[in-house]
């Protein structure tokens, strides 16, 4: 039989047959890495030729109610999870490494421990000593989490089956290591099999597991995405390097909604949990300043206000700079197109910077035309009255279109002292008392109202 060697994209688990030093998916340079040929079994006969065990088929139908799910008492991580954590599953927490995911886990660790779930937490990377430096420091040294410092998959599996614990916390996948894969830990090989032998764990014992990810830019280990299709449930922790503020993403979950967010802060005893993000996100809001408009989202069930800044200056490059953090540059630069083509207000020969306060990521479409505010307030330099909100998704003809849940946006707009909006004509929704809606068709109405010098 010959050897099918095959090549993997760390990254993003994309498949090649041959090296290159692009991966055409997900555009990451050298990530793509020779994987262990896989040793399929000569294929003697037809799989259908020799008769296997018919498998047990039943309807669809069931007397079995939802299994309780169980809360760890950190609402914005149980609202990620969908409502807590989900007994027999599997939960992927990515992340860059550094950005806090070891701290939450464990305080994760501790708090599902004191509502009585029996909690093993697996370190790699950390010695035991260690981890119970951190939980000293964090106040979580009273709470009845039993640690372990071990990289080997088969004696991991093994104390599992013989504890039955019903919350394992492995930190983290590339750590782990399967003496029956022939190749480094954190290769694409032994990651999956790492993934595959602790999610079989889960399903067969009724734990739940939650495995930690680094997420990685040079392609040495394998990142998350090449296992999200195995578990149930995919977490992403983010965060701007210099902000305190940490967003738990939710981009699968099998068990509810999949772009709910939790907001937390990095403070000098751990991960403290951040209920009012708009208040938070806003706080470092100074006078009205040209440039800068307040968008009113929606991030999962929950409306949340956030500032846009932008910043327009002549450019002394042959192609300006189209700078943005926390948005799609692709989208910014729809938005600058649309602006010259259908206002005629052009943005050549000037650079241009996006940027979302905080540290925070958007990725509403409906922020387009509070984007679209910024840049013109920015490039015409005059600033929106000061208690003014801004939402609504921009089409390739100029037009504005209605987004979604806009009563929920004023009510938080409302919340936060601000007074009136500015939203996309044909919008549904019942007055909210102390709100005044502008309601606009067009991105040329809105120049013409806001800014009509230009
Ligand atoms: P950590 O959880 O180790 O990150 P990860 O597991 O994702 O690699 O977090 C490390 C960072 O968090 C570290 O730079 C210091 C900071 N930190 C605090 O600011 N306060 C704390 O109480 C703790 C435990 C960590
Ligand atoms: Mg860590």
């Amino acid at each position: 039989m010959a050897k099918t060697t095959s090549f993997t994209c760390t990254n993003c688990g994309a498949r090649y047959t041959k090296w290159a030093g692009r991966c055409d998916d997900c555009g990451a340079w050298n990530t793509i890495a020779e994987e262990a040929p896989l040793s399929a079994g000569p294929a003697k006969t037809a799989l259908g030729a020799a008769r296997g065990r018919t498998i047990e088929l039943s309807a669809l139908a069931s007397k079995e109610t939802a299994p309780p799910r169980n809360r760890s008492g950190i609402d914005e991580l149980d609202r990620v999870l969908g409502g807590g954590l989900v007994p027999a599953s599997a939960v992927l927490v990515g992340g860059d490494p550094g950005i806090g995911k070891s701290t939450l886990l464990l305080q994760a660790a501790a708090s599902f421990a004191r509502g009585g779930l029996d909690c093993l937490y697996i370190s790699g990377e950390e010695a035991r000593a260690q981890v119970r430096m951190r939980a000293q420091r964090l106040g979580l040294a009273d709470a009845n989490v039993r640690l372990g410092a071990e990289t080997a998959l088969r004696d991991i599996l093994t104390t599992l089956d013989a504890e039955k614990p019903d919350l394992v916390i492995i930190d983290s996948i590339q750590t782990m290591w399967a003496d029956n894969v022939a190749s480094a830990p954190g290769s694409v090989g032994q990651v999956r099999a790492a993934v595959h032998e602790l999610t079989g764990f889960a399903k067969r014992r009724g734990a739940a597991v939650i495995l930690v990810g680094h997420v990685t830019k040079d392609g040495q280990i394998a990142g998350p995405r090449v296992v999200e299709h195995m578990v149930d449930t995919v977490l992403y922790f983010e965060g701007e390097r210099g902000h305190q503020f940490r967003i738990l993403r939710a981009v699968k979950n099998r068990f509810g909604p999949a772009d709910e967010i939790g907001v937390f802060e990095m403070t000098g005893t751990g991960l403290a949990e951040v209920a009012n993000p708009s208040a938070l996100f806003l706080a470092e809001r100074d006078r009205p300043a040209p440039g800068s408009v307040v968008f009113a989202g929606i991030e999962g069930t929950r409306p949340v206000l956030l500032e846009l800044q932008a910043l327009v200056a002549p450019s002394s490059l042959s192609q300006p700079r189209r700078s943005v953090i926390g948005w799609d540059g692709g989208r910014l630069s729809m938005t600058l197109a649309v602006l010259e083509a259908r206002c005629g207000i052009s943005f050549a020969g000037l650079d241009v910077y996006l940027n979302v306060a905080g540290g925070m990521r958007i990725t509403e479409p409906s922020a387009d035309l509070a984007v679209a505010a910024a840049l013109l307030s920015a490039r015409e330099d005059i600033a929106l009255p000061p208690d003014i909100v801004v939402f609504g998704e921009l089409s390739l003809s100029g037009a504005l279109r209605p987004v979604g849940q806009t009563e929920n946006r004023l009510k938080e707009a409302q919340k936060l002292g601000f007074t009136s909006a500015i939203a996309p004509g044909g919008s549904k929704f019942s007055q909210v008392r102390g709100m005044d809606v502008a309601e606009m068709r067009d991105l040329a109405g809105f120049v013409g109202a806001y800014f009509g010098a230009a």
